[in-house]
């Protein structure tokens, strides 16, 4: 017999009923607080943008948390105090309509609002909104339903989702939608930015030392908005150089008779109307460009990693891990797939 379970003639532990009560709120605060951590999390700034985001936070949650108690304390000490001061009778002028309530109702909530106001558009928001205009280099960001699009002007370079900039450089992200209105967010090094059809945005990235960066699409854009992610990496800038001449390059020739017979399976098959490989005829402009796809680590928009198990599900049934996404089932026969996946794997 199980010892912790209740029998006949004894009841159960109380103290287990209580848990099963608190359990659930026990679990939201946990959650509610490891929401901040994490490598999403503002607070945790890599930039002088995000440091002051992450101040302004911090102090407004001080602010917050002052008047809060400050407000639990005058409703305790009303409630204690409640038969002295009788209850308001119509036609009679309450007494707690008097100094303490236009004081700590009125005069003090208005002064530390406009404070507040003032001190986050002027000092924080303005500063963190307008970075120097073309500052170093640029990059062009586009959003489409659900992946983001990288280009790096002046140069042949184009990716998906895993942006490259050099450390310690200013870089400034232009930003724009292909279709929906998406958020470009990297919280550790700056503010979210909108990426809007037709209008571009800027925000400025610049990380202090180098490092990987996620990101993520902030604005809801339909029904894979959650695995709309972005990252930065941040190299040190002569590694960076060396992977944009790289990236420049097209594709490299398939080496092996399976790997050009993959490239044949691309060319035959719908995948090279929406995507372009450099070097080849296939030009699609609808997914990402897969000149290097081996050098990215995931795919999907940071779904799933860029493995060939990962890859070969993802090519054969899209819809099974990310519902919705704009690329189709591909029809291919055992070889065929073989031999496309090791096309794939060829594109360093
Ligand atoms: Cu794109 Cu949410």
């Amino acid at each position: 017999m199980s010892v912790g379970r209740a029998v006949a003639g004894r009841p159960a532990d109380p103290r287990r009923g209580r848990w099963r009560r608190v359990a659930p709120l026990a679990s939201a605060v946990l959650v509610a607080l490891l929401a901040g951590c994490g490598p999403l999390s503002p607070l945790d700034p890599q930039s002088e943008p995000a440091r002051r985001i992450s101040v302004l936070w911090w102090v407004m949650l001080a602010v917050a948390g002052v008047v809060f108690a400050g407000a639990c304390v005058m409703l305790v000490a009303g409630w204690i105090r409640r038969r002295e001061w009788g209850l308001p009778v119509l036609g009679e002028r309450p007494r707690l309509l008097d100094g303490s309530v236009v004081a700590f109702g009125i005069v003090i909530p208005v002064i530390t609002l406009v404070a507040l106001f003032a001190w986050a558009n002027v000092g924080i928001v303005q500063e963190t909104d307008s970075p120097p205009p073309d500052a170093g280099m640029k990059i062009e960001v586009t959003g489409s339903q659900w992946w983001w699009q990288v280009r790096y002007p002046g140069t042949p370079a184009v990716t998906a989702n895993e942006i490259h900039i050099p450390a310690r450089t200013p870089v400034t992200i232009v930003t724009e939608a292909e279709d929906v209105i998406h958020s470009f967010w990297i919280p550790r090094l700056n503010r979210k930015v909108d990426s809007l059809p037709g209008h571009a945005n800027r925000v400025e990235l610049f990380a202090e030392r180098p490092g990987v960066y996620r990101g993520s699409c902030a604005e809801f854009c339909g029904q894979q908005h959650a695995r709309m992610g972005v990252s930065v990496r941040a190299d040190p800038p002569e590694r960076f150089r060396a992977w944009l001449a790289s990236m420049s390059a097209p594709r490299p020739a398939p080496a092996t008779p399976l790997a050009r017979r993959g490239e044949q399976v691309f060319m035959s098959k719908q995948c090279a109307s929406c995507h372009t490989i450099r070097g080849t005829p296939a030009r699609g402009e609808v997914g990402p460009d897969l000149t290097h796809l081996k050098t990215r680590a995931t795919l999907a928009a940071l779904t799933i990693p860029n493995r060939r198990g990962y890859l070969a599900g993802w090519v054969v049934d899209p819809q099974a891990v990310k519902e919705g996404a704009k690329m189709p089932a591909l029809d291919l026969t055992g070889p065929e797939l073989q031999a496309l996946l090791e096309y794939l794997e060829s594109l360093r």
